[in-house]
Order: C-alpha cells, then sequence, then structure tokens
C-alpha cells in the first residue's frame, strides 16, 4: 500500500472509531469510585501503632498444607516463640507438623482438626497472643477478624483479603480491637530488595520515579496439590491480578506508600483465558466452557505524588520465575529479574566523544564486581544481622525466616510492624481493583485511602528498631 492509501485508510479508521465512541459515550463508565465508609465514631487509624511489649510470643496455626509447616518450622527457631496449638481440616497435617515439634525437642501443641470451624477453638484459647493463618485465600479474612476479635494478634498469608468489605472489615476490626493484622508478605525481605530498599533510602537513585513488581510462576507442579483445588477454582471464578502482594509490597515500601504518598488510580487488563480452560479440564476431568482469569494480567498505578507502578501476574504459562523488581530513579536504577543489575548516572555516561546509535550498550550498568561491592557498602542492616542465619533456616532462601523474625522481634520489643493493616489493605485491594478495571474495559478505578486521612502523618518507610 502506498503512502496516499495507509492515510486514507488510517482516516477512515479513526472516523469509524471516533463515531463509534460517541454513540456509546452514554453507556460508558469514565472512572469508578468505591465506597470509603467513614470511621466508626471512637475509633483511630493504626498508623504507626505499637501494642504492649510480649515476652513471649505464644503462636496458633490455622492451615498445615505446602506452606503452614514451613512456618511451624521457622518459629521452632525464633528465640521467644511458643506454638502453642495447631490447626488443619487433615489431622495427618497436624500429626506432620507435631512432628517438627518434636524434631526439634518440643513439647507437643493442643491439636484441632476434622472439623471446618474447630480454628475457632483455637482461636479462642486464652493462651495464644498470636493467630498464624495459612489456610486458602477465602477463609483469611473471617479467621483474621475472628482473632482480632478475640483479642490476639493476627497474622495473615497472601493475600489477606479477597474483597472490599472484606478489607473494610479487617480495618474497622483492628482499629476498634487495637490489635495487629499483619500480611504475610515475605519478597519484601527478599535480600536484593531490602539491600536495594536501603540503597534508596540513602538516596542513591535520586528521587524514585517508577516501579515494576510481578507474580510470574508457572504453578503446573502446583495445580494438582491444593486442598480442594482452591487455587484454580478462584482464578476460574475471578478476573482481576488476584495474587498481586508479592510484586506490589516491595514497590509501595520504596515509594513509601501511606507513609508520604499514596496510590491513586490504577488501570488493568488481561489476555484471554487460554491455558486456563485447560487446566481445569486436566485437574478435574471437566469440560470448561466459562474460566474468568486471564492467562496474563497487567496493572499500571499513579500515586499522589505523580510515581507510577506496573505490576504484572501470569501462574499459568511457561515462563521463568520473575517478580520483575525494577526501580526507576532521577539518578540510578536496579533490576532483579532476569540478572541483578544496577544503574547510576556517572557510569551511564559514555566516554565517546560523539553519541553513537550502534553502541546500545553506552548507558550500561555496573560490573557484577562493582554490584557486590555496593551490596555489601548498603546491606540492610537487617540483613546483616539475621542474613546468614536466615540463609541456615531457609524458606525461600531466608526470607521466611526474617520475615517471621521481624514479626515476633517487634511484637516482643512492643514496636509498629514493618507491614501495618493498611499495607494489608492495599496490597490485597488489587484483587478486587483491577477486576473493576477489566471488567468495565479497562476503565479507571481510584484506590481508595485506606488509611482514612492518615496516609501522610508518617514521612518515609521505615523499619522499627528497639532503642540501643
Ligand atoms: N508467601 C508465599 O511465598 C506463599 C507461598 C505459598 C503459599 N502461600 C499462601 O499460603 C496459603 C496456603 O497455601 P498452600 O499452598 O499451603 O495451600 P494448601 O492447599 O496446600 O493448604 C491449605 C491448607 O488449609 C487447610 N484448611 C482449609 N480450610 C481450613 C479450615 N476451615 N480449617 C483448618 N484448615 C483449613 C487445608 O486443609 C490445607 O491443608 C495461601 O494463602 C497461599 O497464597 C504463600
Amino acid at each position: 500500500m502506498n503512502l496516499h492509501k495507509m492515510l486514507c485508510a488510517t482516516a477512515v479508521f479513526a472516523v469509524t472509531l471516533s463515531s463509534m465512541a460517541c454513540s456509546q459515550k452514554s453507556s460508558t463508565v469514565d472512572r469508578i469510585v468505591t465506597e470509603v465508609p467513614e470511621r466508626p465514631a471512637g475509633q483511630e487509624d493504626m498508623v504507626a501503632f505499637a501494642a504492649e511489649p510480649i515476652d513471649t510470643v505464644r503462636v496458633g496455626f490455622i492451615g498445615l498444607g505446602m506452606r503452614g509447616p514451613g512456618a511451624v518450622k521457622r518459629f521452632t527457631k525464633i528465640p521467644g516463640t511458643k506454638v502453642v496449638a495447631l490447626c488443619d481440616l487433615d489431622s495427618a497435617n497436624v500429626n506432620n507438623a507435631q512432628r517438627i515439634l518434636s524434631d526439634a525437642g518440643l513439647p507437643e501443641a493442643a491439636a484441632y482438626s476434622g472439623d471446618k470451624d474447630a480454628w475457632k477453638k483455637l482461636v479462642e484459647r486464652d493462651d495464644i497472643n498470636l493467630v498464624y493463618i495459612v489456610t486458602d485465600w477465602e477463609t483469611h479474612a473471617p479467621m483474621a477478624i475472628y482473632a482480632m476479635e478475640q483479642g490476639k494478634h493476627a497474622a495473615v498469608e497472601v493475600p489477606a483479603a479477597m474483597t472490599l468489605e472484606e478489607i473494610w472489615d479487617i480495618i474497622n476490626t483492628s482499629e476498634r480491637t487495637r490489635k495487629h493484622c499483619m500480611m504475610l508478605e515475605n519478597c519484601v525481605y527478599d535480600f536484593f530488595e531490602m539491600n536495594t530498599l536501603n540503597m534508596a533510602q540513602q538516596g542513591l537513585f535520586g528521587e524514585l520515579l517508577h516501579a515494576e513488581g510481578s507474580y510470574i510462576h508457572n504453578l503446573q507442579d502446583f495445580w494438582g496439590e491444593y486442598w480442594n483445588n482452591w487455587r484454580l477454582d478462584y482464578n476460574r471464578r475471578h478476573r482481576g491480578d488476584v495474587y498481586a502482594t508479592h510484586g506490589l509490597g516491595p514497590a509501595c515500601q520504596l515509594l513509601d506508600i501511606h507513609r508520604g504518598d499514596r496510590m491513586t488510580t490504577l488501570v488493568a487488563m488481561d489476555t484471554d483465558p487460554i491455558t486456563g480452560p485447560e487446566l481445569v479440564e486436566k485437574y478435574t476431568g471437566e469440560k470448561c466452557d466459562s474460566f474468568a482469569n486471564g492467562d496474563h494480567t497487567m496493572t499500571m498505578i499513579r500515586t499522589a505524588n505523580g510515581k507510577t507502578i506496573h505490576i504484572q501476574h501470569d501462574v499459568m504459562n511457561p515462563r521463568p520465575y520473575s517478580r520483575m523488581y525494577q526501580i526507576t530513579g532521577t539518578k540510578g536504577f536496579a533490576n532483579k529479574y532476569p540478572i541483578k543489575q544496577y544503574a547510576f548516572e556517572p557510569e551511564q555516561l559514555s566516554t565517546d566523544s560523539m553519541p553513537d546509535h550502534e553502541n546500545l550498550n553506552a548507558h550500561k550498568a555496573i560490573s557484577k564486581h562493582q554490584r557486590e561491592a555496593l551490596e555489601e557498602k548498603y546491606m540492610h542492616p537487617i540483613i546483616r544481622e539475621v542474613g546468614e542465619y536466615a540463609k541456615s533456616v531457609g524458606g525461600h532462601g531466608g526470607m521466611d525466616y526474617i520475615m517471621d523474625y521481624r514479626l515476633v522481634y517487634c511484637l516482643r520489643n512492643g514496636l509498629p510492624l514493618d507491614m501495618d493493616v493498611y499495607d494489608l489493605a492495599e496490597w490485597s485491594s488489587m484483587a478486587p481493583l483491577t477486576r473493576l478495571s477489566i471488567e468495565n474495559g479497562s476503565v479507571p478505578v481510584e484506590v481508595p485511602d485506606f488509611t482514612r486521612g492518615a496516609w501522610n502523618k508518617v514521612k518515609g518507610y521505615r523499619h522499627a528498631y528497639k532503642p540501643e
């Protein structure tokens, strides 16, 4: 096609598009704003909340499938803790976890199983102060809420809540009962993420502009193992980024979300579900005529201070694992997948006197040797303190241990937790908010201010430490 014909064709296409847009305008939603329930009278926000110090963190675990036993094991290695009670629907899972305790030379814990409400008895015990929840997604919120109502702090696996109603219920319960509700987001404790956060906080990247994160993990080895097929079933029934917290958590800590900035708007888009229905047929033997979750979901978020975040989700296709961790600042850049890289302004200046378009490596990352020296110099104090021990305990290379260690450290020292109930709310809200955007033609959706006005009280995200 010559240039004249191409322009004509484009013009016709443009006219068709604009007339379509006009004819549909009356039925199009411009922006979705969800309701922010008023804070009930007598309640205060939980920003920087610290509870009374706890001498011994006495914990009850609910959910001992694939993920739960690792948490029990980690707690056997954290000083100042006692595993008091264990619960799973399946008594065999409870017995397996009991063996972890006996192997560690610890006494048996009280056991609860066999009934879908047996966990309530665990929560009602008067000798625990922390309920640690590792069940499927749809049981998280009711368990956490009941735990707080029974006077316990709650720690909940990711995502901690799946609907906006659940999220607001968790916030209101936490504010009313003055109990912590922390989401167990482990990826903020990975070594590269922690060290990079430290570098960002020391100003190495200048002003941060843009962050990326994702959960790209082909779950083919796991689909057949989930209790009651809960995960595939959830994806079958729900569109949107249903598992955004691993990517979003580190991005939000870098960008000081609800510590001086806040996410305001998101837009999400997905592909058709192609592998999803095949997985249903493979694992259930059923013909699958409807599958909601797109194989690949993308979300773009803008903040009040004009920063952007890009999040992705794909758990079904043959891609190498990636949490897409990336940060762009005015003076530097960091990237983790597929290779760890840092780039900074002085090193990016080409030595050539003339710019050379053929040299695609003109603006390059610092060398591996320089990166390692930088990581040593800017090692996060928490990694310096427990990093080596965490690696020896394990759990995703040590980050799971650091997460539990920090939870216990803050509880025992009466400090604000590293992740508060509003982090839980913001990171978990991606599931319902991205669904709203996608189901309405990728329309912008407002991210509610879950702090209800307290997002600017604390300036800058920082971990808390006991006074020297
Ligand atoms: N942070 C991470 O890196 C990470 C990794 C894996 C899983 N997870 C999260 O951990 C949670 C559990 O995942 P999983 O892979 O262990 O799933 P799973 O299916 O292996 O285990 C879930 C367990 O919950 C139990 N359960 C369900 N309902 C219950 C009830 N009413 N009372 C008592 N027990 C009940 C089941 O019997 C099962 O043993 C999920 O939220 C998941 O997203 C997080």
